[in-house]
């Protein structure tokens, strides 16, 4: 049976299961024809985090014989895929078809025993390989192909998005590049999975769950790994526990607030992964943080990880961000290339700081979509509208409630090019009144600013928040004038009748550093400026307040 498995996997190594229009995020390749989504956000963690439970890592050495490892561990059960990457060493990923193949594989492994060193005995599903005898294992010398986990933005990158034959056509080719694959998806639920094991050592029924990035269809390779742990499904069934004449109760401790048992779990769960954690390296506990968090580094998986607990709103949004992003294929166009120009000139930055985050930057984008006439996107209150009597979610008082079911949602009737809209969306909040205003994605229109902060997003869930109060004046200054420059520097593209595969043009222009005196030369109203560039400017303001006109007689 297991040279059968093992014929059927090597024929199509890594064969994923899922394909790609099924990914989490939706994520449609550029160019195919989106299907209408039948899984729900919570049906699409289900079956991942089911996928993760059959799962195992292991850390291979260099040379390491692919046929032998399978034919090894098919002896465990069927094998139903498997994929080798690189984070310090090789290292691999193995789906068996069912979980109780791993209890068998865990019974016939060993305990290191260490020679200057003492192991801690933690039985996990990462695992260490060593080859017994390695100058007749690697008999044919041929290395693992590895699946890439990182893809930085290089001049390889660039000079591909020049030889694109639109902006829209580079926009795709960003997106392709930098998003996160089904791979690295597997290797992002596998290490929650991981970490949920040993959390479980405390919480028996507790589960870690990825959000943010990982799920949100933003991620870009690389991004971090937010982990929530959620300690809320214990509760779960407690109406059929309450029959009968007594109601039996848990003795437990009680502390004197929310926060303060989140801070006590997350400060045992963090000295546990320090502790015992297998690859859980550099863990900080940030427990005094307006949202404490356990921060550490999985070597296994080479991600940089956030376990934060009690945190369901955030998951909430990285839901609504899921069903905004497989909305529509130009709103993860648009989100990537913008996220990406914004990391390209320093307004975000993986240090803490007075610096727009990634969260706030898509909220923009998905405002400004919003804004279109006719819209790209609905507002938030129509997705609460959509909603059904399972879609109902309240959580700490606030309203929390949007329609899962995907195909509810009318299409949008907006037929504008990514060309139109990038430009389009620097042009917006090259001139948005940030000292007014307030974006409010819920209503789908800008609010009256409630405080004095630089810049004002409401919250989507949590209405008295605003996401970007960590923003500074400068930083938004800073902001606006790439956003400026950026339109200008598009509109002028616009323009040419070639594209230069020699001068980055286009997205690619973009993403470049722009000289200093050139963007105060071009900088809308101010400096010397040619007729033409004049006209130019002239008829980007006029479209703007046609579509700012329109919006608001919407
Ligand atoms: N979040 C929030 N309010 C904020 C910041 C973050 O509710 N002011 C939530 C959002 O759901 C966000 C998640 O926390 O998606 C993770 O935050 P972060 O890691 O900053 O954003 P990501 O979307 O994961 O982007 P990145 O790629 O930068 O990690
Ligand atoms: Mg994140």
């Amino acid at each position: 049976r297991f040279l059968d498995c093992l014929h059927r996997h090597l024929s199509s190594p890594g064969t994923a299961i899922l394909k790609r229009e099924e990914l989490p995020g939706g994520s449609v390749e550029p160019g195919l024809q989106e299907k209408p989504n039948n899984k729900t956000f919570s049906e699409v963690q289900k079956e991942r985090r089911e996928q993760a439970q059959r799962s195992i890592l292991i850390s291979c050495p260099k040379e390491v014989p692919e046929k032998k490892l399978l034919k090894h561990l098919c002896r465990h059960g069927e094998i139903t895929n498997h994929f080798f990457f690189e984070s310090f060493g090789i290292h691999a990923v193995i789906e068996f078809s069912r979980k109780e193949s791993i209890a068998s594989l865990q019974d016939a492994t060993l305990i290191p025993r260490g020679e200057t060193e003492f192991p801690i005995p933690f039985k996990s599903r990462f695992f260490h390989l060593n080859l017994k005898n390695p100058s007749n294992q690697t008999s044919d010398g041929t290395l693992v192909q590895c699946s890439n986990q990182s893809s930085p933005l290089n001049a390889d990158l660039i000079q591909r998005l020049c030889n694109a034959e639109s902006v829209e056509g580079q926009i795709n080719t960003l997106m392709r590049t930098l998003q996160i694959t089904e791979e690295n998806i597997r290797l992002r639920y596998l290490t929650c999975s991981l970490i949920e094991d040993i959390a479980a050592a405390y919480f028996p029924s507790c589960t870690v769950k990825p959000f943010g990035s990982s799920v949100n269809s933003f991620g870009k390779l690389g991004c971090d790994l937010d982990m929530f742990l959620d300690l809320d499904d214990i509760g779960k069934n407690s109406a059929a526990k309450t029959a009968g004449p007594f109601l039996m109760e848990y003795q437990v401790k009680n502390v004197p607030s929310e926060r303060w048992a989140t801070q006590k779990i997350l400060a045992v769960i963090g000295e546990c992964l320090d502790n015992f954690g297998p690859g859980c390296v550099s863990v900080q506990k940030i427990l005094h943080a307006r949202c404490p968090l356990v921060r550490f580094s999985h070597q296994g998986s080479g991600f940089q990880c956030d376990l934060t607990a009690n945190n369901r709103i955030a998951m909430k949004s990285s839901e609504l961000l899921y069903i905004y992003g497989t909305l529509d294929s130009r709103v993860r166009a648009l989100v990537f290339s913008v996220r990406c120009w914004a990391r390209q000139h320093g307004l975000t930055s993986s240090i803490p700081g007075a610096w727009l985050t990634n969260f706030s930057l898509t909220i923009m984008v998905i405002f400004f979509l919003q804004k279109r006439c006719p819209s790209v996107l609905p507002s938030l209150d129509y997705l609460k509208n959509l909603a059904d009597a399972r879609d109902k979610c309240v959580i700490e008082g606030n309203d929390c409630t949007v329609v899962s079911n995907l195909n509810r949602i009318k299409p949008s009737e907006n037929t504008e090019t990514l060309d139109i809209l990038l430009c389009q969306f620097f042009e917006y909040f090259g001139n948005f009144s940030f000292n007014k205003n307030s974006i409010n994605i819920r209503k789908g229109k800008e609010q009256n600013k409630p405080d004095s902060s630089p810049i004002h997003i409401q919250n989507p869930f949590e209405p008295a928040l605003n996401v970007s109060r960590n923003v500074n004046e400068s930083q938004l200054e800073r902001f606006v004038h790439l956003a400026r420059e950026s339109a200008w520097i598009l509109q002028e593209d616009k323009g040419q009748s070639s594209k230069s595969s020699h001068h980055p043009w286009g997205l690619a222009a973009l993403l470049q550093p722009f000289v200093l005196n050139k963007s105060k030369a071009k900088k809308p109203g101010r400096g010397p400026t040619s007729e033409a560039v004049r006209k130019l400017l002239e008829s980007i303001k006029a479209d703007s307040t046609k579509h700012s006109a329109a919006t608001r007689e919407k």
